[in-house]
């Protein structure tokens, strides 16, 4: 029940919805009892159990309600149709089609209104989710597998439609109905009643049983889920790998295990879940047998109750049947929905690891230098950077050289704060970068990353990414930087073309122009450069470095480098190894050192 109270707060909006709801569903509920009841005097008309009442009835007092109602009916019925059995039969008949259409018109403006509660929490919470995906820091993921998440936002959330949402269709309806029978059949006889009612906490109790160990199973269903969507996510991301290695059978083999477990996981689960209306529709007329009995003999014995009263009788206590076994299937529907939205839950009440800082303090600008200060960096145990500090003062490029895994990227990570740092600190005009919000900082850098990161839409909107609303012409003004102009002209579609998935259209270098273009069009103070370690051929490889020359002029940039020939003309150059600095200074001041640097070079141009 707590994670369904949890869902709930996401109705709020939606209250007016559910006040409409709960006011139809007393009026349908309302007329489903009056419904039978009205059968009374149409069994009564059969049987010719009349009598013709020629005095209009006076009102004693609410003992006498019940006789005071029917001769009323009956007055009235004699005032239309006098003598004519016939026409005091269609009278009443009309009267039960009428209550019987009333109570189906009042049922269906309950769900109707219900209707748009329901898929509104669900909009709402499949948008909350996926604003706290973008939100949660980068780190998540790479323990969190993304099929998992897939699974929550979309079967998890669906999940929660099917059994928590839908039991807000009869939340209110099922017990009102329950209750107005109640009323009703105490109005016919109160003896018959009561003797029901011992049956009643019996039938519960059983059925509860059978709802126990639901929630268990339905969550490894879910995680299941979670897990083939995963494969489904690598399988698509890495198929070109899968093909060349002859990997497909392995892949399959790890999906139908998979899908395997969800088979038999499900089956139990559903078993399980299809005891419930069986076992409730038995119980219930398990009762209802036995009422046959009790009442019969009342009726044949006793003579202490009419049998058109009886049969109507009957017909409320099937009435209750049928919103008691919703409500037994509902109370499932509850388990099965708790371990579904306790996964839903987790992820949107995870806590970003990197918050932003109460106050809100906004970075307005680049003035002076971006620093590290002594800072020592760690992903899980083993430690990538140590005691590593640097200066980035405006106006200067700064290249970052080292082997692989030496830590370069870390650095860019780092300076954007996809992580934070364990020891020492970053600042950026002396202000600690944890001080500020991400999205300030965010917003004076500009970032190409080693993998070029691309999206499944037109080479304009991919570079669009870089400043929203800016015009085709500053967009083609960046491309031209960017050297991609050309290639991008030579596209079936010019600026149109759509690039395919993660940019799978096009060649390495075409890609890295296109992120190198992104970045230029953001035009932001600090330029932070993965240079791609990918093989280039020469051509291409020269259109990336007079892109990357042209972007980095009059700029302050950090350009991590593979390609030496790339960053000659730097301030600076930073070599790294495991973490830490080894040598810095010009190009010509590290050749003539012939240390570390030098042997990288030789090693480059051998190459
Ligand atoms: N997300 C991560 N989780 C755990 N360890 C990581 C993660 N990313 C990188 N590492 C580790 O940190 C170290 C430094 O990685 P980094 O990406 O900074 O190297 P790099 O200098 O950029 O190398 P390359 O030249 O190959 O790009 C490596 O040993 C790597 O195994
Ligand atoms: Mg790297």
């Amino acid at each position: 029940m707590k994670y369904f109270r949890k869902i709930l707060r996401f109705a709020a909006p939606y209250r007016r919805y559910g006040i409409l709801n709960i006011f139809f569903n007393i009026l349908y509920a309302l007329f489903s009892a009056l419904s039978f009841v009205a059968l009374i005097p149409m069994l009564e008309v059969l049987f010719q159990q009349t009598e013709p009442i020629a005095q209009k009835p006076v009102y004693t007092g609410i003992g006498q309600l019940e006789s005071y109602v029917k001769e009323s009916l009956y007055y009235e019925l004699g005032a239309v149709a006098g003598e004519d059995k016939m026409q005091a039969l269609v009278w009443v008949i009309s009267l039960v089609l009428v209550l019987f259409l009333l109570k189906n018109f009042f049922n269906y403006l309950a769900m109707y209104y219900i209707t748009f509660l329901r898929n509104g929490v669900l909009k709402d919470l499949r948008n909350a989710i996926y604003d706290k995906i973008v939100g949660l820091p980068v780190s998540f993921y790479s323990e969190k597998r993304k099929g998992d998440v897939i699974a929550r936002i979309t079967s998890d959330v669906l999940e929660i439609q099917h059994s928590f949402l839908s039991i807000l269709e009869l939340i209110v309806r099922e017990p009102l109905t329950i209750l107005f029978t109640i009323l009703a059949m105490f109005f016919i006889s109160v003896k018959l009643t009561l003797f029901v009612f011992i049956f009643i906490p019996l039938a519960g109790i059983i059925i509860s049983r059978i709802g126990k160990s639901l929630k268990r199973h339905s969550d490894r269903v879910q995680r299941e889920q979670g897990a083939f969507l995963s494969i489904v996510e690598e399988t698509l991301g890495g198929l070109r790998v899968i093909k060349a290695f002859n990997a497909e059978k392995r892949f399959s083999r790890s999906f139908s295990d998979s899908t395997g477990r969800f088979f038999r996981f499900s089956n139990s689960l559903l078993n399980r879940q299809n005891l419930a209306s069986p076992v409730g529709e038995f119980l219930g007329i398990l009762v209802i047998g036995i009422l046959l009995w009790f009442g019969g003999k009342m009726v044949l014995v006793e003579g202490s109750l009419n049998a058109a009263s009886f049969i109507a009788y009957m017909g409320l206590s099937y009435n209750i049947l049928t919103p008691a076994k919703a409500i037994s299937k509902a109370s499932y529907g509850v388990k099965k929905g708790n371990a579904a939205a306790e996964r839903v839950l987790e992820v949107l009440e995870t806590e970003s690891t990197l918050p932003d800082p109460s106050d809100g303090k906004e970075l307005s600008g680049f003035q002076s230098s971006l620093r590290l200060e002594n800072v020592s960096f760690r992903y899980e145990d083993e430690p990538v950077l140590k005691d590593f500090s640097l200066e980035l003062p405006k106006g200067q490029t700064i290249a970052l050289v080292g082997q692989s895994g030496s830590g370069k990227s870390t650095i860019a990570n780092l300076v954007t704060r996809f992580y934070d740092v364990n020891e020492g600190r970053i600042t950026v005009d002396g202000t600690d970068i944890r001080q500020v919000t991400k999205a300030s900082l965010r917003h004076l850098m500009g970032l190409v990353t080693q993998d070029s990161i691309l999206f499944n839409d037109s080479v304009m909107n991919n570079i669009l990414l870089g400043r929203e609303g800016a015009s085709p012409e500053e967009v083609e003004e960046a491309a031209r930087i960017a050297n991609a102009h050309e290639f991008i002209m030579q596209l079936p579609r010019g600026y149109d073309t759509n690039i395919g998935d993660g940019g799978n259209k096009l060649s390495g270098g075409q890609k890295q122009r296109l992120s190198i273009a992104r970045a230029v069009l953001k035009n932001p103070p600090i330029m932070i450069l993965d240079e791609a370690t990918s093989a280039l051929d020469t051509e291409s490889e020269r259109l990336v470095q007079d892109a990357l020359e042209k972007m980095m002029k009059g700029r302050t940039s950090l350009v991590i480098a593979h390609r030496l020939s790339t960053i000659q003309s730097a301030d600076r150059i930073v070599v790294m190894q495991q973490g830490q600095i080894v040598e810095q200074g010009t190009h010509r001041e590290l050749l003539d050192r012939g240390g570390v640097y030098q042997r990288l070079v030789e090693m480059q141009q051998l190459a």
